[in-house]
């Protein structure tokens, strides 16, 4: 029997040091869109797409974020009291239940590929997802269902891609295409952080993946790449080029950067003015700020 995607990573055992010096006690992924953190919108999407087990990878100083699955009976009994059942109810999206979700420690941050090896014991011999939660994608079907669908179909690696400026592909890996099917890319090699002269496509990976198991076995092995760390790229790169079974996903939806000031304020902005109750004011207010910045000009 073809085995199903049950499980996804959570590497979070980054420092985070861009948001210096709010992540000197926060985790990166404790900070709100509004009034969620960025790991409730990675939760969501990994429940759409099917998601059983949730395996985090963290650090020392990550403890917020194992609090905030933890039960709330003190706070659940005064919200009742007070009848503030839809406040009840914003509440149970923090539901885990017993034994769904694990945290395993990364001792040392020595990369995205060694945060995901640390969870090999837990994946053993099956297809798993790694979801980054820094990268927030709004979008009508769930990211990583969208991949989970195309995954029954071609089985094999899937990465999330999307086009990128030339400016930009520095920051990502970036996609050596074979052959470009639309909405899906036979991958050929795959290079981390490449100058922009020497980037094989515009096509970057983004924080979505669902891998093969062999991947573990290759981040076993590998020596550490770009920047002195295990490069999760290095590995799904050698499986493109040794087995040719690793394909590019043009995913649709809006992806958010929510690892830098830009793409956090952006999704700040974007998510506030989804909200209903917010999104007038919010509205007004940026027409207003835009106005004025206009007139000093
Ligand atoms: P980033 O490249 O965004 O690094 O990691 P970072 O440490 O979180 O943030 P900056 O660049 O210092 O601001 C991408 C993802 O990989 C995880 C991070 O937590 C994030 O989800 N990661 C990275 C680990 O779990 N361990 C590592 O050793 C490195």
């Amino acid at each position: 029997m073809k085995k199903r995607v049950t499980k996804a990573i959570f590497p979070v055992a980054g420092l985070g040091t861009r948001f210096l010096p709010a992540t000197k006690s926060i985790p990166k992924e404790i900070m709100t869109l509004v009034d969620r953190p960025l790991i409730q919108y990675a939760i969501d999407e990994a429940r759409e797409a099917g998601i059983k087990e949730f395996i985090f990878v963290t650090a020392k100083g990550k403890g917020a974020l194992e609090d905030y699955f933890d039960a709330a009976p003190e706070l659940e009994k005064a919200l009742r009291k007070k009848n503030k059942t839809d406040l009840l109810q914003e509440l149970k999206a923090t539901d885990m239940d017993s034994g769904a979700i694990a945290y395993i420690r990364q001792r040392e941050a020595l990369g995205l590929g060694h945060a995901v090896w640390c969870a090999r014991r837990l994946i053993g011999n099956e297809p798993f997802a790694v979801i980054l939660p820094d990268d927030v994608i709004s979008a009508e079907k769930s990211c990583l269902l969208q991949m989970v669908q195309q995954y029954e179909e071609t089985r094999g690696n899937i990465v999330a891609a999307m086009e990128v400026s030339n400016e930009q592909v520095s920051s990502y890996g970036i996609i050596d295409p074979a052959e470009d099917m639309g909405q899906i890319v036979a991958v050929r090699d795959m290079a981390e952080k490449p100058a922009p002269a020497e980037a094989p496509s515009n096509l970057a990976v983004i924080g979505r993946y669902i891998l093969e198991p062999s991947v573990l076995k290759r981040l076993s092995t590998l020596k550490r790449g770009s920047g002195d760390e295990i490069q999760l790229t290095d590995a799904i790169a050698a499986e493109a080029r040794e087995e040719g079974n690793v394909f590019g996903y043009r995913f649709d939806g809006q992806r958010y950067d929510c690892g830098s000031k830009i793409g956090y304020l952006k999704a700040t902005i974007a998510f506030g003015l989804a909200r209903d109750d917010l999104k007038e004011e919010l509205a007004d207010f940026l027409d207003g700020a835009i106005a004025r910045r206009r007139a000093a000009e």
